[in-house]
């Protein structure tokens, strides 16, 4: 039995974290599907075109796997400019086979796929096994990254770091094709009074139970 996990939620929740210790205990592959939308933004900016419809497309159709691994997609221009093109459909498109690909053919040896990102459970992989919408608030989130960055050694404002989340955020679940949304069926946890090992108990133990029950 393969086993897909879906994870989705808002900037800083804590998706990326959750999503590599799952991987770990279940054996399975981890795609970031955020540092594909940051990778097309990257491409872009080095490209030094507009963020314009046909450029961000060509940059998406043409992404390189290694660019994924670029420390720069971190940047926090970059996750700007990523939800910008993310909000156009034909990027979002030339992204989605990537996704299932990963998805539907994990390497050998490996039990499945978890996958995160904003609509993994409602338009990636909408038969995912295992739906989660991880979330927090917003000063939760806005904090964890204003330490995340302080601990980069990067000068940052907590009041700034929390508008450009908001902001972001709020592109992010207005856009009209694939906002970000919890599936019918995810379990939503909410993150600001847990820590990492609360969190992944509390998936783990829903995990568990679909795995029996399948
Ligand atoms: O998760 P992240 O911060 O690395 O994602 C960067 C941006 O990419 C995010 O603001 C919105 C976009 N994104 C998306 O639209 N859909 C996804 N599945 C993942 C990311």
């Amino acid at each position: 039995m393969t086993l897909t996990i879906a994870i989705d939620g808002p900037a800083a929740a804590g998706k990326g974290t959750l999503a590599r210790r799952l991987a770990a205990a279940y054996n399975l592959a981890y795609l970031d599907s955020g540092s594909l939308y940051r990778g097309t933004a990257l491409s872009l900016l080095r490209s030094g075109l507009e963020p314009a419809e046909p450029a961000a497309v060509a940059a998406a159709r043409g992404l390189k796997p290694e660019l994924l691994a670029d420390p720069e997609i971190r940047a926090e221009a970059t996750g700007k400019l990523a939800s910008q093109v993310a909000a156009i459909p034909a990027v979002r498109a030339a992204l989605l086979d990537w996704q299932r690909g990963f998805a539907q053919h994990p390497p050998e040896g490996k039990r499945g796929a978890v996958l995160d990102g904003r609509d993994i459970g409602t338009v990636v992989l909408p038969d995912a096994m295992v739906k989660l919408f991880i979330t927090a608030s917003d000063e939760a989130r806005a904090m964890r990254r204003f330490k995340e960055l302080q601990a980069k050694g990067e000068t940052a404002i907590y009041a700034r770091v929390l508008e450009d989340m908001r902001e972001r955020d709020a592109r992010d679940t207005a856009r009209s094709t694939a906002p970000m949304r919890p599936a019918e069926d995810a379990l939503i946890i909410d993150t600001s009074a847990f820590d990492a090992d609360q969190v992944f108990r509390q998936a783990k133990d829903h995990i568990d139970q679909i795995i029996i029950r399948t």
